[in-house]
This record gives structure tokens, C-alpha cells and sequence, in this order.
């Protein structure tokens, strides 16, 4: 048998606080209508994508007690490049000091449960790597209409990173996962380049509900296990509407559910490391808890997965 094993975690928030208060001062909009319809209360904005990146990987590699060479493997999920070239995680792995293979992997909010997949094979398929650094990093500040007030309370930046291991005598990390998109969807969530995100909330809201509450139903069956052996439901953190609607469906109860989207926004690719490091910092998870990750994005993209917490 052998396996990964998650062995250390890090997250990065720019410092600049955002209430609700300030867009209620130039918006049309009020604080009662953004808690109401999204449970945000404050975001962060600032930064750069690689910057924060940076941030949390090292914090990660930190706590996992390792030199940021000893990482030859290193992911970035991220919707919000530095620049088209080069990919940003060239940028983190320069800084960071990282050896081996990095690239970025855009499929936005997913973007973080995807990427510790590819990462899981890629560890166990006896290609050479053996430690790999997964970042989530957004700044979607920058792609955002501060004008437009259906958008501009809704997302926000930061970066969230887990260090993954592979062990010989370890069990699998991964019990069950569920990656896919619908490409005829693309409309309803995009951005130009140079632009400005673009959505059709009410119909991102719809279909997000009904992918992920699939995807996370499907990796429980195949995993094998029922809603009530999830220690902890791990959610993309874009609406607290869309949360009750999943945990509902699912059978879920909140205390084992990780929110932290009340404090951060929608950070897409980041939102999930974000709420699973705030968990774990917490002591939520125990050795052998299951985790169930389940998150949408533009595309429109799903993921799911069933995870094992510790060795
Ligand atoms: N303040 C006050 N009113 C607002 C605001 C605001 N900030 N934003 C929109 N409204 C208005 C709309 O203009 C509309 O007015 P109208 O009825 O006069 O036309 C009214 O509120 C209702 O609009 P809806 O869009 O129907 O409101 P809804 O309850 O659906 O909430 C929201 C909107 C929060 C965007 C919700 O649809 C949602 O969360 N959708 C999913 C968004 C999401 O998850 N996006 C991320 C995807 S992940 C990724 O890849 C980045």
C-alpha cells in the first residue's frame, strides 16, 4: 500500500479589510441585502497572485518541516495569472526555491480540488515526484467591476496551500473523486481579457446547486461511505445560500461544515485551502477523519473528492 499524506498547510489575506459598510457608502446596495443574500461580511483586498502564492506555499512548507527544495512538484490553481507569461507558478516556484515540475491549472473555483488530484497521481504514479506544494492564489479584485454591485461584494483575494507527501506504508489520500465540466455553460461566468467578470448570478446559483450536490452524492458512493462518516464538508466558498442549499441536500449538518466565506468573500481557487486550513487550525480534523472537498467555477466546472486526513 502506499500513498500521500497531508503533512502541512499555510494561508495568505491581504490586510486591506473590506466591510460591507464601504460599498453600501457608494453602491446601491446595503450591508442587510449582502449578509441576506451572500453571508459575506468582509473580504480582503490586495496583493499579487504570485505573491500570495508565495506566502502561503511558504508557510505550508514550514509547517510541514521541510526546505522548499525538498518540494519537486508544485501546482497553482489560480484564475487571475500575474501575467499570460510566464505562468505564475514559475514565479512561486522561483521565489519559494521549490526543485522539479510547477505549472498553473485554470479551472476557477474548482481549480483547488482538481489540482490536489492531478497532484495525488501524479505522486502515485511512479513518475519521480515525491512532494508536491498544491497553492490556490487569487487576486480577482483586479478582474472585478467595483461598479457593478451584483459582482462587486461577491469576490475577493487571497491564497491557501497544503503540502502533500508520498509514502510508501501510507493509505490512500483520495477515496473518491469526481472531476467534470459543461462546456455549454461557458457564458454564464466569464472574463475577457483585459475585462471585467461577467455573470448571470440567479443561473451560476441554479446549476452550482445542482453540480455539486451530484458530484459530492457520486465520490460518496463511490467512496463508498455515507454523509454521516464526513467529519468535516469542505465547501467552495461563493455563497452561504448555495452552502445551506448543498448541506441540506446532503444531509450535512453546519458544525461539520467549514465557513470562513463570511470574512473572506469568494476567493475561487483559494477558498477551499483557506476553509480547510481555518479547520484544521481550529483542531476540527483528527487523524483518519474523512473529508468531503466539492466545488464549481466558471466553465462551468465541478470537482468532488473524499479525502483522508492524516496518516
Ligand atoms: N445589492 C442590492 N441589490 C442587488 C445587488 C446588491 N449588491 N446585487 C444584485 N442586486 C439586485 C439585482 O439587480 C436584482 O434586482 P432586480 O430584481 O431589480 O433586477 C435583485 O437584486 C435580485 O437579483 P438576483 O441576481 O436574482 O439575486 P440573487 O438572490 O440571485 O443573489 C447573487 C445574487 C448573490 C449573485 C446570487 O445569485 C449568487 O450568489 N449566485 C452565484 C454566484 C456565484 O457563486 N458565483 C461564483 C461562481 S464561482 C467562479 O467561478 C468565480
Amino acid at each position: 500500500m502506499s500513498g500521500s499524506v497531508i503533512t502541512g498547510w499555510g494561508t495568505a489575506l491581504p490586510e486591506k479589510v473590506v466591510t460591507n459598510a464601504e460599498f453600501e457608502a457608494r453602491l446601491e446596495t446595503t450591508d442587510t441585502w449582502i449578509v441576506e443574500r451572500t453571508g459575506i461580511h468582509e473580504r480582503r483586498f490586495g496583493g499579487t497572485t504570485s505573491g500570495l502564492a508565495v506566502e502561503a506555499g511558504a508557510a505550508a512548507i514550514t509547517m510541514a518541516g521541510l526546505a522548499p527544495s525538498e518540494i519537486d512538484l508544485l501546482i497553482l490553481a489560480t484564475t487571475t495569472p500575474d501575467k499570460a507569461i510566464p505562468a505564475t507558478s514559475s514565479t512561486v516556484h522561483a521565489q519559494l526555491g521549490c526543485s522539479g515540475a510547477a505549472f498553473d491549472l485554470n479551472t476557477a473555483c474548482a481549480g483547488y480540488v482538481y489540482a490536489t488530484v492531478v497532484a495525488d497521481a501524479m505522486l502515485g504514479a511512479g513518475i519521480g515526484f515525491k512532494r508536491a506544494l498544491v497553492i490556490g492564489s487569487e487576486t480577482l479584485s483586479v478582474i472585478t467591476d467595483m461598479e457593478d454591485r451584483a459582482t462587486a461584494v461577491l469576490f475577493a483575494d487571497g491564497a491557501g496551500a497544503v503540502v502533500f507527501e508520498h509514502r510508501d506504508d501510507a493509505q490512500p489520500l483520495i477515496l473518491a473523486s469526481d472531476l467534470g465540466l459543461d462546456g455549454s455553460l461557458l457564458s454564464i461566468l466569464y472574463c475577457d481579457h483585459g475585462g471585467f467578470m461577467k455573470m448571470e448570478g440567479r443561473e451560476v446559483f441554479r446549476r452550482a446547486v445542482r453540480a455539486t450536490v451530484e458530484s459530492a452524492l457520486k465520490v460518496l458512493d463511490q467512496a463508498g461511505v455515507t454523509a454521516d462518516e464526513i467529519a468535516l464538508f469542505v465547501p467552495h466558498q461563493a455563497n452561504q445560500r448555495i452552502i445551506d442549499a448543498m448541506t441540506q441536500r446532503l444531509g450535512i449538518p453546519q458544525d461539520r461544515t467549514a465557513i470562513v466565506l463570511d470574512k473572506t468573500g469568494n476567493t475561487s481557487s483559494a477558498s477551499i485551502p483557506i476553509a480547510l486550513a481555518a479547520a484544521a487550525d481550529a483542531g476540527r480534523l483528527s487523524d483518519g477523519d474523512l473529508i468531503l472537498f466539492s466545488g464549481f467555477g466558471a466553465g462551468m466546472t465541478w470537482a468532488s473528492a473524499v479525502v483522508r486526513w492524516g496518516q
